[in-house]
């Protein structure tokens, strides 16, 4: 039976900070920011947005009322969760009038959780004929002001449903995993930056795609030559060109310029968002439908999906008649391009008064009907 991604959507904040006038902040050169690390801007998550609000909206832009009946499980992945015991997934399924008659939860292993949110989606489906999953995958990236993970920061949220006969891709029984304790990345329940090791985070995932490229390959009989292009985890864009360039040489020089111009419009609106740990890999999978110009129907994608601490999964997808339809492509890039641009100055005021630890209220002043928002506290609850 055909399973896989029937629906995806994206969503990020309205403010966008310019990684050149954060270079020239910060004395360095905006060429290591814009070539170095290949980041252009970065999303700036205001205190009236968190996991759930990003989720919400992300997810609201393609549940019809169909959606609402045959929604059975909602699975919410996130590394910047608002609650230690209560999944994010609930307040979404009221935010949405999902069914209450629906399995909620909220899953966590870094980046890589997203990807093991599709694939327990998929499997539910196998197991749930008729049923629908909604997948979130919401996240704000966080590492500090004058830090070396600052310009990779960023946030939003990517929402799939994911149901039998999809129209955009199926999900292929290829995976290839691998878990190892690792201290390249982790967040203490304490605190509300990651610990990062840049470099060593940066050298095991290259690693893990290595290995498990190697091993996919051996266990599946396919090439290179087999895709029509490659979508990884972007915490950068040049993290998925380390990572590709280590297998590039596999290819004639044909297949090999496909694969880098498809590589390059899988990169796109990263570029632009910066890092969404969970939601990134899809991101840059729906940067890729949105922008390259020669995928068919029937075509294969490589997804490699990367999360510290680590774990990591490669599989393919394949892609159906008539995929781009079902594709948000110019609304997303309207809405990036729409997006306010904010002054380093205020980018760090915002950054600032995010309040993830606090039971603070939060500035009501900027209300949007057509958004959900954070408003603040009532007797130790979010209110939405
Ligand atoms: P850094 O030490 O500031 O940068 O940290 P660098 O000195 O390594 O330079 C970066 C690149 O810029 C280098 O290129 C330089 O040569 C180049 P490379 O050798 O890597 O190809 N460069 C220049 N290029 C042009 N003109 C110039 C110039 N100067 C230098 N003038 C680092 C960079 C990414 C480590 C830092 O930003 C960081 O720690 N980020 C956060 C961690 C991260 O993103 N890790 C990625 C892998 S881990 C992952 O993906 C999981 C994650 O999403 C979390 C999760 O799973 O939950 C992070």
């Amino acid at each position: 039976m055909a399973i896989g991604i029937d629906k995806l959507s994206f969503y990020t904040s309205e403010y966008v900070l310019d990684l050149v006038e954060l270079a020239q902040r910060r004395g360095v050169d905006p060429n290591k920011y814009t070539i170095g690390i290949g980041q252009d801007k970065q999303s700036v998550i205001p205190n009236y947005e968190d996991v759930v609000t990003m989720g919400a909206n992300a997810a609201a832009k393609i549940i019809d009322n169909d959606d609402r009946q045959q929604i059975d499980l909602i699975i919410f992945a996130t590394e910047s969760g608002i609650d230690n015991s209560k999944s994010s997934a609930l307040y979404v399924q009221k935010l949405l009038n999902l069914s209450e008659f629906s399995r909620t939860i909220e899953i966590k292993q870094a980046c890589y959780a997203g990807t093991f949110g599709l694939m327990q989606a998929r499997d539910y489906v196998a197991s749930h004929s008729g049923k629908r999953v909604l997948v979130i995958a919401s996240d704000i990236a966080r590492y500090g002001l004058n830090t070396p993970g600052e310009v990779t920061q960023g946030g939003g949220a990517v929402a799939m449903i994911v149901s039998e006969s999809p129209h955009i891709a199926t999900i292929n029984s290829d995976s290839v995993y691998m878990s190892r304790d690792v201290a390249d990345f982790w967040r203490p329940i304490d605190r509300t930056e990651a610990i990062v090791d840049g470099h060593l985070s940066t050298d095991i995932y290259k690693e893990m795609f290595l290995t498990l490229w190697q091993r996919y390959k051996d266990q599946s009989g396919r090439t290179i030559a087999d895709f029509a292009g490659f979508t990884f985890h972007l915490p950068y864009t040049k993290m998925g060109k380390k990572a590709f360039d280590q297998i590039i040489d596999e290819a004639d020089e044909r297949t090999q310029g496909r694969l880098l111009k498809n590589l390059k419009a899988s990169q796109k609106f990263s570029r632009e968002v910066g890092n969404l740990y969970t939601g990134s890999v899809y991101l840059s999978l729906l940067s890729l439908l949105s922008y390259a110009q020669d995928l068919v129907a029937g075509e294969q994608l490589a997804i490699f999906s990367y999360g510290s601490g680590a774990e990591a999964e490669l599989y393919s997808i394949t892609l159906q008649e008539n995929f781009f339809k079902y594709v948000p492509a110019n609304e997303t890039k309207n809405e990036l391009a729409d997006r306010k641009k904010v002054s380093v100055d205020q980018y760090e005021q915002i950054f600032n008064s995010q309040l993830l630890d606090s039971h603070e209220n939060v500035s009501s002043d900027h209300p949007d009907a057509d958004h959900f928002q954070f408003l603040g506290w009532q007797n130790g609850e979010r209110q939405y």
